[in-house]
């Protein structure tokens, strides 16, 4: 099979790279004219080419495979848009949403997380909790449980892991909405999709929508895309006003989060009276935090007041702490496995199913694991972060 002699290496990605041009001038092209088909074929070639890059060009392969994900993605949006064009050809005269009708479902996530893997923000937990109840009950007309809650606050602080708790918990089914993404996939056509998405979540009723980065929708901002953003912020707000299912006892409850309030309208705002500042967590948050991201291991050596006083210095948030206890475990698991990890490049070699048959031992934390752990995770936030998000608060923070 292996002939000897020459071996060739050329160089493709500059033909590469022009070609990932070509094909993305003319999806801009396809997309402008609102040709579905001829979109979705760019956006495909866009993908294909991102992914040969990934393969030329290794020290940028995952850049690369990142965008050919997104491409696959912006090509799976058209593809959807197609579907309803060809009804449309078909001559059906079905409602327009109708043909949206499946995009909702498609946004449905299964949670598998409950209150118990939430550590600290049991004021949030609770107030959730007693929307949910308020709904269910039967009660006099004129009490009406909150439609939507919004949370604030930096970045990893547990917002979307509060979200899906609440659909884990109640065992609702959970729509996961990134409003960035919904703008930019679907070329106009969010409204409907707005509109599909409550339909859904009424068909599967008790339903959690979270919907993340609610700051990317806004009246105001004057840019190429302000006009769809402000129909889909209308279409929102009209379902948040429950204007069609006035009558419906179902529960619907639309959890919303951003980083950026001060970037929200006041539109947005009045239809969130319940807004949250989700913060970073306090000491025994932080030593709960800890317990939860290492469950099942021995910390009973680990100086549990005096690591989570360490991390409130540190401002680490929820995600900072699953970082430092990942760091440690990972101490833990090379001092506890030397065999292992001294001979790492031949256990690399052994066929995978040989590895399933071994076993990565476990040990008990120590101290030094987390003060290295601690040493070397910085928390991304700057004090000008947090007087942000707590200057804020004060004004507009309302539970
Ligand atoms: N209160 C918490 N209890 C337990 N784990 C937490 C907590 N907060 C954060 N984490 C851990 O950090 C991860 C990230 O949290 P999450 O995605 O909920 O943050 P977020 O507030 O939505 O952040 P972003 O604003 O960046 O979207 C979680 O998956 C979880 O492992
Ligand atoms: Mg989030």
């Amino acid at each position: 099979m292996m002939h000897g002699g020459l071996i060739l290496k050329i160089d493709l990605s500059g033909i590469l790279y022009a070609s990932l041009q070509t094909s993305k001038k003319k999806f801009e092209q396809a997309k402008t004219k609102g040709d579905i088909e001829e979109a979705r074929k760019f956006a495909t070639e866009c993908a294909n080419t991102e992914r040969k890059l990934a393969t030329e060009t290794p020290d940028q392969k995952k850049a690369h495979m990142n965008n050919a994900a997104k491409w696959d993605e912006i090509a799976k949006g058209v593809k959807f848009v197609q579907k309803k064009a060809i009804v449309e050809k078909g001559g059906n005269d079905k409602d327009e949403e109708d043909d949206f009708s499946g995009f909702g479902e498609t946004l449905i996530e299964t949670s598998t997380v409950t209150w118990k893997d939430i550590g600290g923000l049991a004021e949030t937990k609770n107030l959730i909790m007693e929307t949910v109840v308020i709904a269910g009950l039967s009660k006099p007309e004129s009490i009406k449980p909150d439609k939507g809650i919004l949370f604030f606050g930096p970045p990893g602080t547990g917002k979307t892991l509060l979200a899906a708790a609440a659909a884990g918990s109640l065992k609702a089914t959970f729509f996961n909405v990134k409003v960035s993404s919904l703008l930019s996939k679907y070329f106009g056509e969010s409204t409907k999709l707005i509109t599909a998405l409550y339909e859904s979540a009424r068909k599967h009723a008790p339903s959690i929508v979270f919907i993340d980065e609610l700051d990317s929708i806004t009246m105001s901002r004057e840019d190429d895309q302000s006009d769809a953003s402000r129909k889909t912020l209308t279409t929102l707000l009209a379902e948040l006003d429950g204007f069609q299912d006035k009558k419906s006892d179902k529960l619907i409850l639309t959890l919303a989060a951003t980083n950026m309030p001060d970037k929200l309208d006041d539109a947005v705002l009045s239809r969130f009276p319940k807004r949250i500042y989700i913060q970073l967590p306090d000491r025994k948050a932080c030593q709960e935090i800890i317990r939860i991201q290492t469950k099942g291991l021995d910390i009973s050596k680990v100086d549990l007041d005096k690591i989570g006083d360490m991390c409130v210095n540190q401002k680490y948030s929820g995600r900072d702490l699953q970082n430092v206890c990942r760091d440690a475990m990972n101490s833990m698991t090379h001092r506890v496995n030397k065999e292992i990890f001294d001979n790492i490049d031949k256990m690399a070699e052994l066929p995978f199913e040989e590895l399933q048959k071994k076993t990565l031992k476990a040990g008990p934390l120590f101290m030094e694991d987390f003060m290295q752990a601690i040493a070397r995770i910085k928390s991304p936030l700057t004090p000008a972060d947090l007087k942000r998000q707590d200057d804020w608060n004060k004004q507009f923070g309302a539970s």
